[in-house]
């Protein structure tokens, strides 16, 4: 979709003019004010469409509900831009313009909302959805505009890359991704370099696949950088369970277990073009987890980067192990604040279902600032516990833990596990994103499929 920023967008010929209505305040549209129903009364969500019968350039008008005035926000505009958007596609709609009557500053979150309405992966389909072509807009900021469309961007990045089958989206595919963005220094450790480095956790999952495992480090470094940063993304390209191989109806969508990697491989797209002066590290410990001869094995013992030794309690707890070795990598390279994003728990998604990540931490005021930076962007993420009962639970009898702790708590035990590689001196959080990153069914402005949970969040922490 190409967005443009015009002067007279009433005068723009396009096959739809997308129009706001206030509750309890007349449109600007003489059209929409003669011919909408006493129904259409501007409560958000509201939608009403009116052929405009030549009497302007605009073949359609679509006016859409935005609630009260003084209540807009962002999420407001970027939802219901969305719906009015899907409208538009379903009707085989493909030039269309906004000319929102309000002075909230519209123009971001309306790209957002429609460049989110108008993704689809179809990229294997004979028969391609219908998709807006080009968006016009007016009296919006030119900047954060342009902003937006850079974050849509690396949306479509990221939401591609999970959404892509586990045959294509592999660990050398997701290395050669990070290779190819431009203004980021790229450096991919393969098999030996990883054994070097003493990566055992993350090589013990790696071993029954016969993928190559591949260790994915870039880095953008500006002049005087305010601080700097680690994104970490688990990058399993398939989870098949291991040897406690999952039933086909969980393996089912394992092909997304990558979905934080592809977060900040599409943080990183955005980061070299909106150039923060923040030095920014992503690390992605990429590999599948299979069964097969050479699988990692219930009972095992493996010693990770930082030296402790973790009891392999069930093969299918594999993104906690490759994460500590990611996590060691990181804390060594003596940055200020960490973040993982993982799809890393069901129990996270039994706790908090579709509408939120879960999220921990070693630094209340950090965990704080990520989830106020969210809400800011409408990705929600909800604080969970970090005691040491959950810590108690994966005590070894002949290693210095186990990778799983009871069935109850997982995702705090999860966070509680990963906490045992990120050292005193970094702040540090973790987003487990297992139940956001990729949904069954169409909700508000997403469609089937991967989300790209993560990356206005962290673009927006990392940007501002
Ligand atoms: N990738 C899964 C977690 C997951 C589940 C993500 C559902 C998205 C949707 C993870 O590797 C896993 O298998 N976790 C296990 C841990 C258990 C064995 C302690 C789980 O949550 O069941
Ligand atoms: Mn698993
Ligand atoms: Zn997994």
């Amino acid at each position: 979709m190409e967005v443009k920023i015009v002067e007279n967008i009433k005068e723009v010929k396009c096959d739809a003019l997308i129009i706001n209505k206030f509750e309890g305040k007349d449109t600007s549209n003489d059209l929409v004010n003669k011919f909408a129903p006493d129904s259409f009364t501007g409560k958000e969500g509201q939608i009403f469409v009116i052929h405009t019968q030549g009497q302007y350039p605009a073949e359609q008008i679509v006016a859409i509900g935005l609630g009260e005035e003084n209540k807009v926000d962002n999420n407001i505009i970027r939802t219901n831009v969305a719906k009015a958007v899907k409208k538009c596609a379903d009707l085989k709609l493909k030039i269309v313009a906004i000319d929102f009557d309000t002075n909230y500053n519209y123009g971001a979150p309306a790209v957002l909302g429609a460049e989110i309405a108008n993704y689809h992966f179809d990229k294997y389909k004979n028969k391609k959805d219908n998709r807006i072509s080009e968006l016009y807009l007016s009296n919006v900021d030119e900047n954060l505009v342009n902003k937006a469309v850079v974050i849509a961007d690396s949306m479509k990045l990221t939401r591609n890359l999970a959404n892509e089958p586990a045959a294509f989206a592999t660990p050398t595919k997701l290395s050669e991704v990070a290779q190819n963005i431009d203004g980021i220094e790229t450096t991919i450790y393969n098999q030996a370099s990883i054994e070097e480095f003493g990566m055992g956790a993350y090589l013990a999952v790696a071993k029954g696949s016969a993928e190559p495992p591949k260790f994915i480090h870039m880095k953008y470094v500006p002049q005087n950088p305010k601080k700097r940063i680690a994104i970490i993304g688990k990058g399993l390209c398939f989870d098949s369970g291991g040897l406690d191989i999952k039933p086909a109806n969980s393996m089912l969508t394992m092909k997304d277990d990558m979905s934080g990697a592809a977060c900040v491989l599409g943080v990183m797209k955005a980061v070299a073009k909106l150039k923060p002066a923040v030095e920014v590290h992503a690390l992605i410990a990429a590999c599948e987890n299979m069964p097969s001869g050479s699988s990692y094995k219930p009972g095992d013992i493996v010693t990770a980067m930082n030296g402790k030794t973790i009891e392999v309690d069930n093969t299918d707890a594999e993104g906690r192990l490759t994460l500590a070795d990611a996590l060691c990598y990181a804390c060594k390279l003596g940055v200020d604040e960490v973040i993982d994003i993982a799809t890393l728990t069901g129990a996270c998604m039994v706790a908090l279902g579709t509408a939120a990540s879960g999220i921990m931490g070693n630094n209340e005021d950090f965990i704080k600032e990520i989830i106020n930076t969210g809400k800011n962007v409408g990705e929600k993420y909800w604080q969970l516990p970090m005691w040491q009962e959950y810590r108690d639970n994966m005590d070894s009898d002949v290693a210095d833990m186990k990778n799983t702790g009871t069935r109850y708590g997982g995702a705090s035990a999860a966070g509680m596990f990963l906490k045992e590689f990120v050292t005193d001196d970094v702040k540090w959080a973790h987003l487990d994103v297992a139940g956001t990153a990729f949904i069954d069914k169409p909700i508000k402005e997403f469609c089937k499929g991967a989300t790209g949970i993560g990356v206005r969040t962290l673009i927006k922490y990392i940007t501002k």
